[in-house]
């Protein structure tokens, strides 16, 4: 539809799926009860509330690269580069948390991995003997994984997924989300518990930012709500902390 490709005319929403705008769309056309086709005057607005929703979506994580320079550094092998376009990846590169995280991962010796709402983290992550999943919202970070893991021959799979709505994920023997967690249906901790119940992996990593937005170090980088839910539904935990993250290492 011309509207959908209207609303998704911006740098940082090209990589969200069609059908996650159309949604988005027809929630704000019903909640404020518009019709189809739109008053030139009316459109403006559609298409800035609409773009304003999805933006909850991509977030802060996109450091300011273009596409075609991401596809460049992956086409080069700049792999540190390319990395350092995703502001999550970049903070565990430029920290010691992947040094970390890596050495986590290599002890529980998975031979599959799930990564949810992956970002580019499958590729500081992926081995060719581990099985990799790897599934996100954003289609454009979803590609650059998907050509990275078809240059490197990484077997598993790429594919586009919201986390709010899927009910059905691949059994591995590693789960991640990895600072996801929170800013999926903010607040909503009975999601955060179902979400974790219906996943069908026996070990997981959970992470969590322990910086402000402005970088500032938390107070309590601990979440106690996640805890929490840990503790009733009955899974083993340890955590760790890096500079500018908390992992819970779960066992179920
Ligand atoms: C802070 S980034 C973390 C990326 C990656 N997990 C990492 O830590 O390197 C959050 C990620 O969640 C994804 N995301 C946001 N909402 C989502 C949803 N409803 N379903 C799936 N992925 C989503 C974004 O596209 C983004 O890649």
């Amino acid at each position: 539809m011309e509207l959908i490709k209207k609303i998704k005319n911006k740098k940082e929403l090209i990589g969200l799926p069609d059908f996650l705008v159309k949604e988005k769309l027809e929630n704000y056309l019903g909640k404020n009860k518009i019709k189809l086709p739109l008053k030139e005057k009316d459109e403006k607005i559609v298409i800035k509330e609409v773009r304003s929703k999805l933006r909850e979506y991509v977030g802060r994580f996109r450091v300011k690269f273009s596409s075609k320079k991401r596809m460049e550094f992956l086409e080069k092998e700049k792999i540190s580069e390319l990395l350092r376009t995703h502001s999550s990846t970049k903070e565990r590169l430029d920290s010691e948390s992947y040094l970390i995280l890596k050495k986590i991962i290599a002890k529980m010796k998975p031979k599959s991995i799930l990564d949810l709402a992956c970002g580019l983290n499958p590729i500081a992550l992926a081995q060719k003997n581990i099985k990799y999943y790897a599934s996100d919202i954003n289609m454009e970070d979803l590609n650059i994984v998907k050509l990275y893991f078809k240059k490197k021959k990484i077997t598993g799979k790429v594919y586009v997924s919201d986390l709010t709505k899927e009910k059905n994920f691949p059994k591995t023997d590693l789960c991640l989300i990895l600072k996801t967690l929170d800013i999926l249906e903010k607040g909503n901790y009975k999601f955060a518990e179902n979400l974790i119940k219906n996943i069908p992996c026996k070990d997981m990593i959970i992470s969590f930012s322990t910086r402000t937005l402005s970088g500032k170090p938390m107070n309590r980088p601990e979440r106690t709500w996640f805890e929490r839910i840990l503790e009733k539904i009955n899974y083993k935990y340890d955590k760790t902390k890096t500079f500018n993250e908390i992992f819970y290492i779960i066992k179920k």
